[in-house]
């Protein structure tokens, strides 16, 4: 087998990823024996990071779609621009060329942003893009895919709100990588990676991740923040003159973490004073006294 370290290496050097070497290993090597590659994670586990970074590494010609709602067929194969077909007529300076049909004529990485936001209708047309690496476009052409065609896409778990089922069929033809949080260690590495911190402030990036750790994993919590909240709460608390401040903590953790975290049912508590019990129970440790 060849020797994938130097490859994944030099993707985490090039788009600075921390960490994340088994998981894109894993990437690299589905990729090796022709395979479409679906990232599952929860939100913020940096799905859209790693799929991106690997796709542009592995092609020059990349092609991304960030699927919503309203993602409609014509998004991901092209369309007939109408003055050009009014002077031209169904020829082909008259389309307009899509992301999926870019990417099968030009051999290159179709990165699919939340597939699971997109319409059944919408994803019907992966499956014999998929399968068949056929596209047909009514009134042009038909379009066999290059052999470098591929696809990368993400996936949130379909637990939460505003999210489509993903079709089993088009799920069939993924691999499929989990993306787990990352250890603290890693996570404070990439606080400090997106915060302009002043040397004294070491303690900020671990307080921050230690209060994110503990939303994870309190049981009043169903949905926990992931690593933006610790990267927010700590870019606030850059800002203030005294970082030894409890009232400031909260101030900046309730800014940072309310919109990021949602209770369980039936918890007599508010979000404000959970977040308060939190961050207490973090600055109080011996560590950051
Ligand atoms: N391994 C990593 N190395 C460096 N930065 C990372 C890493 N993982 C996540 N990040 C950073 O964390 C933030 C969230 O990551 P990202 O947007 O990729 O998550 P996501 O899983 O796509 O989230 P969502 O589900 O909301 O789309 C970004 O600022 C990203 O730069
Ligand atoms: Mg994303």
């Amino acid at each position: 087998m060849v020797d994938k370290i130097g490859i994944i290496q030099e993707i985490q050097d090039t788009y600075k990823i921390i960490g994340r070497t088994e998981e894109l290993k894993k990437i690299i090597l589905a990729h090796s024996v022709g395979k479409n590659i679906l990232i599952e994670g929860e939100v913020g586990v940096g799905k859209t990071t790693l799929a991106s970074a690997v796709s542009s590494y592995l092609d020059s010609k990349f092609y991304r779609i960030d699927c919503a709602e309203e993602t409609l067929t014509h998004n991901l194969i092209g369309y007939f621009d109408p003055p050009l077909v009014i002077a031209k007529g169904y020829i082909e300076d008259a389309y307009v060329y899509g992301p999926l049909a870019s990417a099968m004529i030009n051999g290159g990485c179709l990165f699919i942003n939340e597939i699971n936001r997109m319409p059944e209708s919408t994803q019907n047309i992966l499956l014999t893009a998929l399968d068949e690496k056929i596209l047909e476009i009514p009134k042009l052409r038909t379009i066999r895919a290059n052999e470098k065609f591929f696809v990368i896409a993400t996936l949130n778990p379909s637990a939460h709100v505003g999210v489509t089922v993903l079709g089993e069929a088009l799920k069939d033809r993924f691999i499929w990588i989990k993306l787990e949080y990352q250890n603290p260690e890693e996570e404070i590495e990439i606080i400090k990676q997106e915060v302009n911190f002043d040397s004294q402030d070491e303690k900020i990036p671990k307080i921050a991740q230690e209060i994110i750790q503990i939303t994870r994993n309190n049981t009043s919590i169903r949905r926990g923040s992931s690593i933006r909240g610790a990267i927010d709460l700590a870019a606030l608390m850059t800002q203030y003159d005294n970082t030894s401040s409890t009232k400031n903590w909260v101030d900046a953790a309730v800014m940072a973490l309310y919109n990021k975290i949602e209770l369980e049912d039936g918890v007599n508590k508010s979000k404000k004073e959970l977040i308060t019990d939190i961050v207490l129970a973090v600055l109080n440790k011996a560590d950051f006294q």
